[in-house]
């Protein structure tokens, strides 16, 4: 479906022969034979450009972005060479249609290579200058380099089971990269075209970052910074930011391919607490259905799930149970999914106007039409006993579509969907024209169908197949990696890409889905996985068993440091969780996001909200002596507590690291006020004892403190607690300012353990005018004492020595 521009009210305006300059209010529209672009500002630092051929636009319609973002504009004086807005000047070439973006210094952040074509199906391509220097990322857990440079790219949303290092495309598709480098500082694109499209950066013409696609609109946005944290936030202003998790979903979560009954899980939920590894969640694979049919249960190995989640519950676990999409074809067997489906007319049919049935686990099956709203509500409905049952989460799997038995993978090209909504005229569509938006679609279906069912629960959704914008709807993980370093090495590169890419709340599956982990990387594995933002462990069927104590008791109890060091440091991880629902502002960020002028680059260091730098080894597997990249302005060792005595350097300075399997360097920024909380075995108990203030004191020093009820509208009801600390330090004394607090949440402590690292500010503690009793440890270098915590602002200083 096709809009006239002739619908376009625009005034003409004098323009070089043969170019028609159209000023619009918010942007400029050039035609020149049959081809024409139109470049609109949606806010200062957000345009969106679409190309036409024969004068016709493509729908202005969006799974990505929502119908009130697209709505959004900001009046311009269109000139015949382009317009401005206060942070942009753009210009369009009347000859050849090629767009430049520039500050408004005039220096270039991102040019057409050369003119964009539109080929008479409607595909198209074109070509962005790639400046020497400029590097990329993104693209969400794509594989290949972390800096994109040279490498080339397929939008095709696919069941790569044992992917590689080589392998595209794989699960989802983000057709979004931010540029970093250039002259004009960092720009994002976002190709908001959902079917089969490729990205080229310079791999096969150096110098052009070729973007094409052979269907579908020609409907991109350009998001500048000058900051790459600039550029991410406001991708998520166009695309939607991921609703803040419920806190469990941050605990330590238990899976396996498949627990295969009532009695393995509860043995699996006893020796978890047994052993004291802190643990929030197990999940449910398919072996817990019958006969692989989503949304029933074996009866006979499951004799009864509300009972068992019942008991868990009690015990501080959730069960998390996958609900593939695949719907059994099982006419006349009293089987409700497929029954009301038929009903409803929600399954797709062919190119020919048969249902279609396709082989997945269940064997023959059908496949709903999450594409149509009605279908969505349908499918939101079919949550409702196993919300009853007290499931605490969802998982959407194989929703690539993922076919058995055919080369493709997937389903029919020319398959028949039915689309709705969004901006989108009610009509029908092939599946080449949704087939990357299917997945998402589905977890879109299942997290509104949870809201409803449970208004005020925050849903819990692990979707394996996605696209832009599915942030709003599920968390992800990126599906069946490998027992071996390198996946290692891929997966934390994989996470910050996709935090990157607007999926704040990812995974890899901890130890690897297929193989089997050796004891060391398992190890490593859950050590690193501790700072990442969903973590689970999870495996194949017929591999060797990864739970944390397979290994013996050496390795058990690392693997125990790691997950109690998260369980403490939950107040920190949930505040960085709130910030990413306000701001965009990615879980776990490449070093250079909050610290762009280091250039620490290593694929292998990422921080978790800025202020904990996690540096693994850039050969996890080797005994090798490596060196961290830390930013300037001073680190602390997250471990001992001691400051960082680092080599300086020009950018950055430096300290070397021998590999130890009982340590992961992890370094918290000279300037945190680190909140921890006492260890708990279960995000669903209360902790006991005061809130501790892990003070590291430095430049721009403060912390932020969010805690909740859990609550889907928690803010919204007030009932939530925020504060923020600072701490500023003078030769004579350290002055820590508690923040006024926000919120009627009531917290579970009374007290304040200030902790205060490093050889400075030792002497007398006052709060307020009052004397405070101190402890100082020299060998530790620290001073604990105990402040009550009143709920008001106050001050405390401590006097140097
Ligand atoms: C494929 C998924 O990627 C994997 O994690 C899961 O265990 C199997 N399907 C079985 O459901």
């Amino acid at each position: 479906m096709k809009l006239l521009l002739t619908t376009l009210s625009a005034i003409a305006l004098a323009a070089p022969a043969a170019a028609q300059v159209r000023a619009l209010d918010n942007g400029v529209e050039v035609a020149r034979g049959q081809m024409a672009v139109r470049v609109t500002a949606l806010t200062p630092s957000i345009l969106r450009v679409r190309l036409a051929d024969g004068g016709e636009w493509p729908e202005d319609a969006s799974w990505a972005v929502p119908t009130e973002v697209r709505a959004k504009r900001v009046k311009v004086n269109a000139a015949p060479d382009g317009f401005a807005t206060e942070a942009l000047r753009v210009s369009v070439d009347p000859k050849t249609l090629q767009v430049t973006v520039r500050d408004p210094a005039g220096k270039v952040i991102v040019r057409d290579a050369y003119s964009p074509v539109i080929g008479p199906g409607g595909g198209f391509g074109m070509g962005k200058d790639m400046p020497m220097g400029e590097r990329y990322y993104g693209l969400g857990d794509k594989t290949g380099p972390f800096d994109r440079r040279g490498a080339s790219y397929v939008h095709w949303n696919t069941d790569t089971f044992g992917y590689g290092r080589e392998t595209d495309p794989t699960y989802k598709s983000i057709p979004f990269y931010v540029a970093t480098g250039g002259e004009g500082g960092s720009y994002g694109l976002f190709l908001d075209n959902p079917t089969r499209s490729w990205f080229d950066f310079g791999h096969r013409h150096d110098g052009d970052l070729e973007i094409g696609a052979p269907e579908g609109p020609a409907d991109y946005y350009l998001i500048a910074g000058p900051s790459m944290a600039e550029v991410v936030r406001r991708y998520h202003d166009l695309t939607g930011k991921a609703p803040l998790i419920a806190p469990w979903g941050l605990g330590y979560q238990q899976s396996r391919y498949s627990y295969m009954s009532d009695t393995e899980v509860r043995e699996i939920a006893g020796r978890l607490r047994k052993d004291k590894i802190p643990a929030d969640v197990i999940w449910l694979d398919i072996d817990f259905q019958d006969r692989n049919r989503p949304f029933t249960t074996n009866a006979r190995t499951f004799p009864d799930l509300p009972r068992l989640a019942h008991d868990l519950k009690v015990d501080g676990f959730g069960l998390v149970a996958i609900t593939d999409l695949h719907i059994a074809h099982a006419p006349d067997q009293n089987y409700a999914p497929y029954d009301s489906g038929v009903a409803g007319n929600h399954f797709l049919r062919t190119g020919k106007g048969e249902t279609y049935v396709a082989p997945v686990w269940p064997g023959p099956s059908v496949f709903p039409d999450f594409t149509r709203k009605a279908s969505r509500d349908w499918w939101g409905g079919l949550y409702k006993d196993f919300v009853a049952a007290g499931i605490a989460g969802f998982w959407n799997d194989m929703n690539e579509p993922a076919i058995f038995e055919t080369p493709s993978k997937t389903m029919p090209l020319d398959n028949i969907h039915r689309i709705d909504g969004d901006g989108f005229a009610t009509r029908e569509a092939a599946h080449s024209e949704v087939h990357n938006v299917y997945g998402m679609q589905n977890s879109r279906a299942t997290f509104e169908g949870l809201r409803k069912l449970d208004p005020e629960a925050r849903p819990f959704v692990m979707t394996r197949a996605t696209y832009a914008g599915g942030q709003r709807y599920a968390v992800t993980w990126t599906g069946d990696n490998n027992a071996t370093w390198d996946h290692l090495k891929l997966s934390v590169q994989q996470l910050v890409s996709l935090g990157l890419s607007g999926f704040s709340y990812s995974a890899a599956d901890i130890g690897g889905f297929t193989g089997g982990p050796s004891p060391e990387l398992l190890t490593r594995w859950i050590q690193i996985g501790a700072f990442t933002p969903v973590m689970r462990v999870h495996a194949a069927k017929d591999t060797p068993r990864s739970e944390p104590w397979v290994d013996g008791p050496e390795h058990l109890a690392l693997r125990r440091k790691a997950i109690e060091e998260r369980y403490r440091l939950f107040p920190y991880l949930y505040a960085v969780a709130e910030q990413q629902a306000r701001t965009g502002d990615p879980i776990v960020r490449p070093v250079f996001y909050d610290f762009a002028a280091s250039g620490c680059d290593s694929p292998m260091s990422f921080t978790l909200g800025g202020d904990l730098l996690v540096a693994a080894s850039p050969k996890p597997e080797s005994p090798q002596p490596y060196d961290v990249c830390l930013p300037k302005g001073g680190w602390y060792d997250y471990w001992s507590g001691r400051k960082v005595t680092a080599k300086a350097g020009e950018k950055a300075d430096s300290v070397g690291e021998t590999p130890r399997i009982d340590r992961l360097p992890v370094f918290v920024r000279a300037g945190t006020i680190l909140p921890r909380q006492p260890l708990v075995q279960s995000l669903r108990e209360t902790p006991r004892g005061a809130l501790e203030l892990a003070i590291y004191p430095g430049p721009d020093c403060g912390g932020t403190l969010y805690l909740d009820d859990g609550k889907a509208r928690a803010i919204e009801r007030g009932a939530y607690l925020r504060q923020s600390f600072r701490c500023a330090e003078t030769a004579e004394e350290l002055r820590i300012e508690l923040g006024a607090r926000e919120g009627r949440w009531k917290p579970w402590w009374r007290e304040f353990r200030v902790t205060i690292h490093g050889p400075a500010g030792t002497g007398t503690v006052r709060l307020d005018k009052r004397g405070v009793a101190a402890v100082h440890d020299e060998a530790a270098e620290t001073l604990t004492f105990l402040i009550p915590d009143t709920g008001t602002a106050a001050r405390v200083t401590v006097a140097a020595r």
